[in-house]
């Protein structure tokens, strides 16, 4: 029976690899086992939680106001060390968290071969997203086998000298997941709250934004909040305490913006599909928005997503007040553009990525 580690850590990276992990633990010819780094803590237990998932082993790499020194160097050491003890056939990491990076390396450094979920995304700038881009691209390099999402990734990789036959387009596992958590009848308190108002669903987070560029954006949703009496914005507000300082700090006291804590992925989902629109600079919302249909107004300067660009549901704005606010009441004002945009067509895949990624792993192992 051949051993197949999955190495997880984040709250986007469980969202993607528990169903994964799930479809593996199906088949009984896998040994699978689930390594999560614990990068994120109760973000990442919400996630393990809402797919019924346990892991195997828990690296709690966690801490506040972690440095990416200390998530590297804890991640690549507790990977080393379970490595040893489990000596797996292959190890599944996914897309570009710096837990994906350093797993990745440790497996180099034990010569085991490492397969790479959400594969070949690029924005070419590696300093956009930070440190994603580098993140990913060193995956690349060490990767034995790629499962990329779209045709675009897979050619992205090809263009980068990978063997085309240990490239395999699945989709993404983000839409395995979606088919998991949504649900017909549902309701939430947040939802009761914007009920009768267009709601906003906001997050952002990314470190390339902390500071002006955030500020400036969360400026731009409260001025547009303040000015239309239809419109109320739900914020659940990452754990990163520059995150939160800069939420409260400028939208405090605005009476039609909600800042919750962040909602267990089922909520999230939910409200997503309820939602009159997404503002975000999440990678994997850009993605399920796309999935889902919902217009959505990216809160960077690139996204790696162009799929989603491409089929009209993305609109890349960047942080700057008066692009924001022109991009929302756009949106808000103008029907058509709001038809078109959910009119898109879905780039990521049918919901069967992980059933295609385990048939491939049973091909080749
Ligand atoms: C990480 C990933 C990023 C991903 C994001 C998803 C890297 C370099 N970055 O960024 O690609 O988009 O996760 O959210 O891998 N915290 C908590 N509880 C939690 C999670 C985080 O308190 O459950 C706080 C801690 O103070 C922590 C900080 O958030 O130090 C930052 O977490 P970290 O994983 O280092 O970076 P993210 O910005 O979350
Ligand atoms: N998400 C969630 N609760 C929230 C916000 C987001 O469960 O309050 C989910 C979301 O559906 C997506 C993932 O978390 O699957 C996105 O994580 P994040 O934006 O932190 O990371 P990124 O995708 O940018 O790496």
């Amino acid at each position: 029976m051949k051993t197949v580690m999955l190495v997880f850590g984040t709250r986007p990276d469980a969202v993607k690899m528990c169903p994964l992990l799930l479809e593996l633990r199906s088949r009984d010819h896998f040994n699978t086992v689930a390594l999560v780094t614990g990068q994120h803590r109760d973000m990442l237990d919400g996630v393990l939680r809402a797919f019924g998932v346990t892991p195997d082993y828990d690296l709690g790499v966690m801490r506040e106001e972690q440095s990416l020194f200390d998530v590297t160097s804890r991640v690549l050491d507790g990977t080393r060390r379970v490595l040893s003890s489990v000596r797996p056939d292959a190890v599944l990491v996914h897309g570009d968290t710096t837990t994906a990076f350093a797993a990745a390396l440790a497996c180099f450094y034990e010569n085991i071969p490492v397969c790479h979920v959400e594969a070949g995304l690029r924005t070419y700038d590696v300093r956009s997203p930070y440190p994603e881009e580098f993140n990913r691209r060193a995956v690349s390099l060490i990767s034995r086998y790629d499962f990329a999402p779209t045709e675009l990734a897979r050619d992205n990789l090809i263009k980068e000298g990978k063997c085309a036959e240990d490239v395999f387009v699945t989709g993404n596992t983000v839409v395995d997941a979606l088919h998991y958590t949504l649900r017909d009848e549902y309701t939430h308190p947040c939802l009761e709250w914007a009920s009768g108002s267009r709601a906003v669903l906001l997050t952002m987070h990314r470190r390339e934004s902390l500071g002006e560029p955030m500020r400036e954006a969360l400026r731009a949703v409260r001025a547009v909040a303040e000015a239309r009496e239809d419109v109320k914005v739900i914020f659940p507000v990452h754990r990163n305490p520059a995150v939160r300082t800069a939420a409260h700090s400028v939208l405090d006291g605005c009476e039609r913006v909600l800042l919750t804590e962040p909602l267990d992925v089922v909520d999230f989902h939910n409200i997503m599909v309820r939602a009159h629109l997404i503002l975000t600079d999440s990678g994997s919302v850009q993605e399920e928005a796309a999935a889902l249909g919902k217009p959505t107004i990216v809160l960077r300067d690139k996204t790696e997503r162009q799929e989603g660009v491409a089929s009209g549901v993305l609109l890349p704005v960047g942080t700057d007040f008066s692009s924001v606010t022109d991009a929302l009441c756009d949106l808000f004002d103008n029907v058509g553009l709001y038809a078109r945009m959910s009119a898109s067509k879905n780039p990521f895949g049918n919901g069967e990525a992980c059933r295609k990624i385990a048939d491939v792993l049973d091909k080749i192992l």
